[in-house]
Order: structure tokens, then C-alpha cells, then sequence
């Protein structure tokens, strides 16, 4: 679905990323962590087409990805960041704007964002303004836009990291379900390693922008590591 090969990264003679490989395949969540800094948001931005890499090739569905990314290819893709985006419009008008620049029907239209604010509990929501959300609301009001647009790739740079505890375990749990029914093929970013085991079929440990380990949670929990990931990994062992 999704390919990276040897990507790397330099901003202003600083090395963000060095020599990265990725691949995504079709209906699996990939999770990236690492320590603050690690390049974690860099990699997602590449990946998302939302930055341009010093060097290294990108492939979409097979396909070597220009350096201008063509309109078609940047419109399979959504983004969740940490902090939700929201437009200052009301919660129906930012789930649905995305899917008018698409040209979509006003009854398919209405029918998505139904559906979709459904899902993540919030459709009782439709006719509030978007400051008036808890981040909470707000966040489930984003999950939900980027969902509508059946994107091929969805990528969430730590969605729930402004959260609450109680609210981001509901959320999680809510997730977690909607990629059990849809199999969207995403790459999740986050601090925590229990998101990561309820969430991704595979994780990459990302340190100093270097790959330094990949496999399942529970794989890479058990597996012995060295240095400076065996530190890292030790902190959510305990
Ligand atoms: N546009 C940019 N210009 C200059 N430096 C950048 C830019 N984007 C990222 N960096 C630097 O790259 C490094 C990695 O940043 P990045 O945001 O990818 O880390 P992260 O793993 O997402 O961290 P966090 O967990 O805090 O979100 C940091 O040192 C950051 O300052
Ligand atoms: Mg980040």
C-alpha cells in the first residue's frame, strides 16, 4: 500500500531522519514510538506526503511517488493530529467539507457524516460549533472527519495524548472497533505502549531518527534489547 526505502531527512545541516525503510500493507496499523524527538511527527509528515525527504523514494500503491505529489494520490490519504484541527464551523460542516471538495451528493454526504459521527459517539453533536467541544468531543469529531473520507491511508499523530485517562481509554476502545469493522490501513504515532499493543499489528521503535527495532508489541516487550531501546522498552515492561 504504502513504501519508504531509505528515507532520510535534513533540515537547516540537522539529520532528522537517517536511512529509513517502512512499508505498510494493506488493512494493518503500523504504530511508530519513541522518545520525544526521536522524528516520530517527521516520519508521518514524509510518509503523508505533508513534507518532502532529503533523499529516498516513496511508493502508493506500487507507484514511485513524485516530488510534487499529484492532487489524486494527497486525496487517498487523512490526517489526525494531537490537537484536533477543527474549522470554526459548526461539527456537521467540518466532517462534511472534505467530502464537498470531493464532489460528493448532498444525500451522500449527509448519510457519511451520520454515519460516521455515529460511530464515534458524537452525533448528538452535529449542530454544536467546534469551540464549544471538550477535547475530548473534538477529537472524536476529528476521528470521524478523517473516517468519512474512506481514506486509503490514515495516518494519527498521537490522537489521544491530550486526552484524559477515562476519555482516552474510551476512545481507544471506540477505535479500536471501527478498524476491527473497516481494516483501514493506518499508521498510528504514539508516547503509549498500550495504545500501541490494543491498536497496531506492528510497531517501529523510532530513536534519534533511526529505526532501532520492529515487530509486535509483545514481541518487542519480550525480546531482549540493547542500550538505549532496552531503556526505552524497560519503562513500559515495569
Ligand atoms: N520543520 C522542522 N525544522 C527544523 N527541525 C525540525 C522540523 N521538524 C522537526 N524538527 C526537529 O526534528 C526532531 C524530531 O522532531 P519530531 O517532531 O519528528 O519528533 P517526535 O518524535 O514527533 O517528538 P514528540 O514525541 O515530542 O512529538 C526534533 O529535534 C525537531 O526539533
Ligand atoms: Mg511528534
Amino acid at each position: 500500500m504504502l513504501e519508504a526505502v531509505d528515507i532520510s531527512w535534513i533540515i537547516e545541516q540537522k539529520t532528522i531522519l537517517r536511512n529509513i525503510d517502512f512499508h505498510l500493507l494493506l488493512g494493518e496499523c503500523v504504530g511508530l514510538i519513541g522518545p520525544n524527538g526521536s522524528g516520530k511527527s517527521s516520519l508521518l509528515k514524509i510518509l503523508a506526503f505533508l513534507e518532502t525527504p532529503t533523499s529516498g523514494q516513496l511508493y502508493f500503491q506500487g507507484q514511485s511517488v513524485p516530488k510534487s505529489v499529484p492532487l489524486p494520490i494527497r486525496r487517498r490519504i487523512a490526517i489526525v493530529f494531537q490537537e484536533s484541527l477543527l474549522l470554526n464551523l459548526r461539527v456537521f460542516d467540518n466532517v462534511a467539507i472534505g467530502l464537498k471538495i470531493r464532489g460528493l451528493s448532498k444525500g451522500k454526504i449527509q448519510e457519511r457524516v451520520d454515519y460516521w459521527l455515529e460511530q464515534f459517539g458524537v452525533r448528538h453533536l452535529t449542530k454544536h460549533w467546534a469551540r464549544s467541544l471538550s477535547g475530548g468531543e473534538a477529537q472524536r469529531v476529528s476521528l470521524a472527519r478523517a473516517f468519512a473520507l474512506e481514506p486509503d491511508v490514515l495516518f494519527l499523530d498521537e490522537p489521544f495524548s491530550a486526552l484524559d485517562a477515562p476519555t482516552k481509554e474510551g476512545l481507544r476502545i471506540d477505535l479500536a472497533q471501527v478498524f476491527k469493522s473497516t481494516h483501514t490501513t493506518t499508521v498510528l504515532v504514539s508516547h503509549d505502549f498500550k495504545d500501541i499493543e490494543h491498536l497496531t499489528n506492528r510497531v517501529l521503535i523510532l530513536l534519534n531518527g533511526q529505526v532501532v527495532a520492529e515487530g509486535s508489541a509483545p514481541e518487542l516487550l519480550r525480546s531482549p534489547q540493547k542500550g538505549e531501546v532496552e531503556r526505552f522498552l524497560a519503562y513500559f515492561a515495569s
